[in-house]
């Protein structure tokens, strides 16, 4: 077993991201060669909001591996309220091979990573969303070498982007993200982004034009304009990202071959138009498909074996 921890995309080296997307694009051609590789281990699976397909891709990749799952609810274990965060990591050490939390605050799974041995992974925080920016990549490199690929965020420059920038840039691509004024991407991210980048010959850029954004992208991907925690602002976010639909028109000026990517849920009409989700170019269930490989590669990757 390593100490590693898969908190932020930027936990990897370059290296190890790229063996981690190889191995799951092997592991989705073949899942039968490593069914039973984690044999007994416990894994448990903690969410501190809903989830459909972090929470059953990971327990059927799980599954698959020969681990068990233990799922955890939120409201009995009271994470930092009815037990220090300090006291779970260290009494679910005691018991648990590997802790992949889904929570509020990014901050939690530092202090999980802090006192727990066991690798811990980040099933979704605030800032980022690292197990989606696996499967993100793994869906584009069957479309298209990753080298140089375009990909246009167009949307709220939150967890998703975040985490799709660090592995666009650690893998060569060149992103542009888009997003009204105020709702970019934080500087940090940009900023380690770029600097990834520099190694992995990847570029990012901070937009406010959709259309600057998507003229001849190779993808073209957005995500939802309020995430969970964020339902109060529906209504003012609505107001200020209708500029960045995802329309038709817009997904038309994408290169003639780019492909849309969602991490889902979407929401029709706001986000993205029906036309897209469902575009013979829409590559979104394909992508959902893929957290189940990519989360078997990742655990593989962080346990050793
Ligand atoms: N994309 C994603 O993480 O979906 P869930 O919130 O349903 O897990
Ligand atoms: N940005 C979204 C992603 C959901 C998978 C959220 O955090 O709610």
């Amino acid at each position: 077993m390593t100490d590693l921890d898969f908190l932020s995309v930027a936990d990897l080296e370059i290296q190890a991201l790229r063996d981690v997307l190889d191995r799951a694009a092997a592991v989705k051609k073949a899942p039968r060669a490593v069914r039973g590789r984690l044999d007994d281990m416990k894994v448990g699976l903690f969410f501190e909001k809903p989830s459909t397909r972090t929470r059953v891709s990971s327990e059927v990749a799980i599954e698959d591996l020969g681990a068990h799952p233990v799922v955890l609810k939120a409201d009995e274990v009271g994470l930092g309220k009815r037990e220090a965060v300090e006291d779970v990591a260290r009494v679910l050490d005691r018991y648990l091979d590997v802790l992949a939390f889904r929570v509020f605050h990014h901050s939690d799974l530092e202090v999980l990573a802090d006192y727990a041995a066991a690798p811990v992974i980040n099933l979704l925080s605030d800032l980022e969303h690292p197990c989606q920016a696996l499967a993100d990549l793994m869906t584009i490199a069957e479309h298209r070498p990753l080298q140089d690929t375009v990909l246009a965020y167009v949307g709220d420059g939150n967890n998703v982007a975040h985490s799709l920038m660090l592995a666009g840039a650690m893998t060569g691509m060149q992103i542009r993200v888009a997003t009204p004024e105020g709702y970019g991407p934080h500087d940090d991210f940009v900023r380690l982004a770029r600097r990834l980048g520099s190694a992995g010959g990847g570029t990012v850029e901070a937009l406010h034009d959709p259309a600057a954004a998507v003229k001849d992208a190779d993808v073209v991907y957005t995500d939802v304009w309020a995430s969970m925690g964020q339902e109060s602002e529906t209504a003012t976010r609505h107001e200020l990202f209708a500029d960045f639909q995802v329309s038709l028109s817009l997904f038309d000026t994408a290169a003639s071959d780019a492909i849309f990517l969602h991490c889902l849920p979407a929401h029709r009409g706001e986000e993205v138009v029906h036309a897209v989700m469902e575009h013979d170019r829409s590559r979104v269930f394909d992508q959902a498909e893929n957290r189940m490989h990519a989360f078997k590669a990742l655990l593989l990757y962080l346990t050793a074996l």
